[in-house]
C-alpha cells in the first residue's frame, strides 16, 4: 500500500521530534506498568440513573478502568439479532416527528414543479410507512475524511449559518434519522456526539478539539483549556490503559491509539476519559428523538484469521448495543455492560454487571485500527521506555500479524450460538472497519429492518494512486450484497459499475444516484446519492496517514467538503439541491403511487447512473479544480 511509504517519512519526522522531547534524563520519570498506574481509587460506586442525564456524559465509574458493579434489576443478556432492538423501534416514533417538521422546512425552499413537497410530506405524516427515511454514511480516511466529510455534514446542518440560502443544504442532517461513520468517519460522527450534538462550525473554532496542529505524538499543548505539556499526556494515558490491564482486562494497542485520538475530539479533559459511547444513549437530545442515531461501523477478524475477507462479519456500535445482523452470529450485546462475563448469552451466575468498558475513545479507536501502526514506531524513538515496553508486551503476546486488532475480552458472543466463529472464542477481535473494503459504512443502513429509502454515502477513500475516491468501497458493498453472506442478511444494494468505469464516466467526481430504477431489483434496494471528495477548491486529497494539519489547511478541506456535498452551493448545477430531494422522495413517491415531477425526471437523467460502462483503463487520475482558482 502506497500510503505507507509516506507514513514512513512522517515517522522519520516524529522520531526526530521524540528524540527532542525525550532526550531529557527527567523523561526516565514516566511511570511504568508495576508502578504509578494506580486505577482511580477516588471515585465513588453508585449505581448510576440514567433519566438524570442530559448529554453524553462522563459516567464510567472510575475513568478507563471498567468496574464490576451490582447489576440493575433485569439482568443484561445477548438477544437475537434478526430484529431491531425494542430501545430502537421505540426510538424511531419519537425521531419521526422532527425528521417530518424538518423535512416540511427544507423542502419549502425548493421548487419541484408539479409536487409541493412540503406538503406532500404534510399530508403523509401521519403514515409511517410512507414517509422517507434518509442516511447519511461517513467513509473512512483518517483526517481526510473527518474534514471532508465534515464540511458535508456543516452544509447539510439547518444550524449552519447560511445554509438556508438558496443553493444550501441546511436540514437534511435534521431530516435524517441515522449517521454511521467508520474509522476517520467514526472520529466526525463521535465528535458531535460525545460533544453534545455540536455543530461542526464549533467544533472547528472550538479550540479545544479538532486541533489537528498538534499531532497525538505531541498532545492537546495548544488547547485553550486542556492544555498538558506532552510527557504528562503520555503519562496519562500510560495511566488509563495500565489502569484497565491491572484489574484483569487484556489490553491492546488500540487502547493507546484510542486514548490519544479521544484528546484530539473530546472536549473535556484528559480526552474525555470518562465519557462512554452507551451514555449517548442517556442524552435529552438522543433520548426525544431530536437528532439521528449515531452508528459507528468495525470488522470482526474471527479466530484464527489475519486478513479480513470480504464476507467478514460487520459489527456495530449504536448507542444502546455492539453487535451484528450478519448470521451466522447475528447477534447483540448491551453496550452500557460490555466487559460483564457471559456464557451462552447469559451473565454467568454470581457475576456482577461491568460498566465503563465502552469507553467512547475506545470504540472510535477499535473502527479506526488500522492506524494502531502509527503508534508501534514509536519504538523507534526515543519515547519513554513506559510506553514502548507496554507496546512490546502487548505485541509480545498477539503476534505482528495482530497489530491491528481491538480485543474484547471477555466476549460477550461467547457460546451464544453454535454455528459462529466467534461464539467459539472467550476473545472477539474487532478491527478498522475499512479492512474488508467496505470503506463507507453502509451495512447497518442496508439491513432490511431499518427500511431505509435514501442513503446519501459521503465518499473520501484514498482509492487512486493521486489518493481520490474510485468508487472501490461501492463496489465491495455491491458484491458483497450478491455473495451468500449478502443474501442471507437479507442485504440489497443497486448494483454499480467497476472501477475503471466509475473514472472513465466521471461518477467518482460528480455526485452520481444509484438504483434510481427500483424495477429493476429484485428487492426494495435504497436508492445511494454517491458523493465523492473532489477538489472544488482545494486539492483535497492528502494522505490518510497525514496526522498533522495546519489550521488554514484544515479550514480550506472542511470547506472543500462544504463545496463537495453542495456542488459549490449549486454554481455547478443549480438543480442540485431539487435534484437531492428528488433522490430523497423518490422511493417514497413510488409507494404512494404519487407521479414522478417532470423536474425529477431531468433530474434522473443528469444524475443517475445509466448502466453504460467504459472499462478501459483510464491511466492516473489528476482532478482539476471544479471552481476555477483565480
Ligand atoms: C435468530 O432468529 C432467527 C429468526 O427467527 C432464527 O432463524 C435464528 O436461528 C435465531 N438465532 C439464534 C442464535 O437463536
Ligand atoms: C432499552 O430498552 C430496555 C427494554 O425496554 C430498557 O430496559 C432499557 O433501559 C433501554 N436502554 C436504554 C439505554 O434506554
Ligand atoms: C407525532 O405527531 C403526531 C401529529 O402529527 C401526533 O399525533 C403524535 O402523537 C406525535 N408522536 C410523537 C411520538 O410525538
Ligand atoms: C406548498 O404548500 C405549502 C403548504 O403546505 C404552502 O405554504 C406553500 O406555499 C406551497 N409552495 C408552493 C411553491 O406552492
Ligand atoms: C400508508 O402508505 C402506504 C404506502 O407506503 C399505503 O399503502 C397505505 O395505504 C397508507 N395508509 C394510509 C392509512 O393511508
Ligand atoms: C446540549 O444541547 C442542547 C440543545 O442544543 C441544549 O439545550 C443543552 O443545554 C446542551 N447541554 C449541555 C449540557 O450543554
Ligand atoms: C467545550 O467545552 C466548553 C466548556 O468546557 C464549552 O464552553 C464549549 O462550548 C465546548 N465546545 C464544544 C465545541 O463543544
Ligand atoms: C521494539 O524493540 C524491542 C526491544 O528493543 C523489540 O523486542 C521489539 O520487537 C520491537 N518492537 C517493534 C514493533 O519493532
Ligand atoms: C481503484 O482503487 C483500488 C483500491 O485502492 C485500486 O486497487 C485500483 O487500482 C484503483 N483503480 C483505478 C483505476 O484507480
Ligand atoms: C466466507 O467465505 C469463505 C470462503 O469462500 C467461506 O469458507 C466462509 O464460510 C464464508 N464465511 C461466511 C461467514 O459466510
Ligand atoms: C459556499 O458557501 C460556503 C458557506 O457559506 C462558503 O464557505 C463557500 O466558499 C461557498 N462556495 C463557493 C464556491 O463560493
Ligand atoms: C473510455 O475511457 C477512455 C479513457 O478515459 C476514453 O479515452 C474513451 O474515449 C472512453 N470511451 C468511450 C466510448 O467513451
Amino acid at each position: 500500500m502506497n500510503i505507507f511509504n509516506l507514513s514512513v517519512l512522517k515517522l522519520l519526522l516524529v522520531g526526530i521530534l521524540w528524540q527532542e522531547l525525550y532526550s531529557h534524563p527527567s523523561a526516565q520519570i514516566l511511570p511504568n506498568e508495576q508502578g504509578l498506574m494506580q486505577p482511580h481509587a477516588e471515585h465513588t460506586i453508585t449505581v448510576k440513573s440514567s433519566s438524570l442525564h442530559s448529554k453524553a456524559l462522563p459516567d464510567a465509574p472510575d475513568q478507563y478502568t471498567p468496574q464490576s458493579l451490582v447489576c440493575p434489576i433485569d439482568s443484561p443478556f445477548i438477544r437475537n439479532g434478526s430484529t431491531l432492538s425494542t430501545n430502537e423501534t421505540e426510538w424511531l416514533e419519537k425521531r419521526r416527528n422532527f425528521t417530518v417538521d424538518a423535512m416540511i422546512q427544507f423542502f419549502a425552499r425548493l421548487d419541484l414543479g408539479s409536487l409541493n413537497a412540503s406538503s406532500y410530506i404534510e399530508k403523509n405524516a401521519a403514515n409511517a410507512s410512507a414517509l422517507p427515511v434518509i442516511g447519511i454514511a461517513a467513509s473512512g480516511g483518517g483526517y481526510r475524511a473527518l474534514m471532508n466529510g465534515g464540511g458535508a455534514l456543516q452544509a447539510f446542518d439547518s444550524r449552519t449559518v447560511n445554509s438556508s440560502l438558496p443553493g444550501h443544504l441546511g436540514g437534511i442532517l435534521q431530516s435524517a434519522t441515522y449517521l454511521t461513520g467508520l474509522s476517520g468517519g467514526s472520529w466526525l460522527v463521535g465528535s458531535m456526539y460525545l460533544n453534545n450534538f455540536t455543530d461542526i462550525t464549533s467544533l472547528r473554532d472550538s479550540g479545544n478539539v479538532w486541533m489537528f496542529q498538534n499531532s497525538i505524538f505531541v498532545g492537546p499543548t495548544e488547547s485553550d483549556d486542556f492544555d498538558v505539556r506532552t510527557f504528562e499526556y503520555f503519562s496519562q494515558i500510560q495511566d488509563a490503559v495500565t489502569g484497565k490491564y491491572i484489574v484483569g482486562y487484556n489490553t491492546s494497542i488500540t487502547d493507546y491509539w484510542g486514548r490519544a485520538l479521544a484528546y484530539q475530539l473530546i472536549n473535556a479533559t484528559e480526552g474525555g476519559i470518562s465519557y462512554t459511547w452507551s451514555s449517548i444513549s442517556t442524552s435529552t437530545d438522543f433520548q426525544s428523538g431530536a437528532i439521528p442515531m449515531p452508528i459507528i461501523v468495525a470488522d470482526g477478524r474471527a479466530p484464527g484469521e489475519v486478513l479480513i475477507p470480504d464476507n467478514t462479519t460487520v459489527f456495530e456500535f449504536n448507542p444502546w448495543e455492539l453487535g451484528t445482523s450478519n448470521p451466522p452470529l447475528q447477534a447483540f450485546a448491551p453496550l452500557q455492560f460490555l466487559g460483564s462475563k457471559y456464557s451462552t448469552g447469559k451473565l454467568l451466575t454470581d457475576e456482577e454487571c461491568v460498566w465503563g468498558f465502552d469507553n467512547a475513545g475506545f470504540i472510535m479507536g477499535t473502527s479506526s485500527s488500522l492506524f494502531n501502526q502509527a503508534f508501534l514506531k514509536i519504538n523507534d524513538t526515543d519515547a519513554p521506555d513506559a510506553i514502548k515496553n507496554s507496546l512490546n508486551r502487548i505485541l509480545g503476546s498477539i503476534g505482528e500479524a495482530n497489530q491491528d486488532i481491538a480485543v474484547y475480552e471477555p466476549n460477550p458472543f461467547y457460546l451464544y450460538n453454535s454455528q459462529s466463529e466467534y461464539a467459539k472464542s472467550t476473545v472477539l477481535s474487532l478491527v478498522d472497519g475499512g479492512e474488508d473494503l467496505q470503506n463507507i459504512p453502509l451495512e447497518p443502513l442496508l439491513q432490511p429492518q431499518r427500511k431505509l429509502d435514501v442513503i446519501i454515502a459521503l465518499d473520501s477513500s484514498a482509492d487512486t494512486s493521486t489518493r481520490w475516491p474510485n468508487g472501490t468501497a461501492m463496489v465491495a458493498t455491491y458484491q458483497r450484497s450478491l455473495s451468500s453472506l449478502g443474501k442471507d442478511s437479507g442485504i440489497t444494494f443497486p448494483s454499480v459499475p467497476d472501477q475503471n468505469t466509475f473514472i472513465n464516466l466521471g461518477l467518482n467526481k460528480n455526485p452520481t444516484f444509484f438504483g434510481c430504477n427500483s424495477s429493476n431489483m429484485s428487492d426494495s434496494a435504497p436508492l445511494i446519492i454517491y458523493i465523492p471528495n473532489s477538489p472544488y477548491i482545494y486539492q483535497s486529497n492528502v494522505s490518510t496517514f497525514e496526522l498533522e494539519y495546519d489550521t488554514p489547511e484544515r479550514d480550506l478541506i472542511i470547506e472543500n467538503g462544504y463545496n463537495v456535498a453542495t456542488m459549490a452551493n449549486a454554481t455547478i448545477n443549480s438543480d442540485w439541491p431539487t435534484c437531492l430531494v428528488c433522490a430523497i422522495l423518490s422511493r417514497s413517491l413510488e409507494r404512494t403511487d404519487t407521479a414522478i415531477p417532470e423536474k425529477c425526471t431531468i433530474c434522473f437523467q443528469r444524475y443517475c447512473w445509466d448502466g453504460t460502462t467504459n472499462h478501459t483503463d483510464p491511466g492516473d487520475y489528476y482532478p482539476s479544480y471544479k471552481v476555477p482558482q483565480g
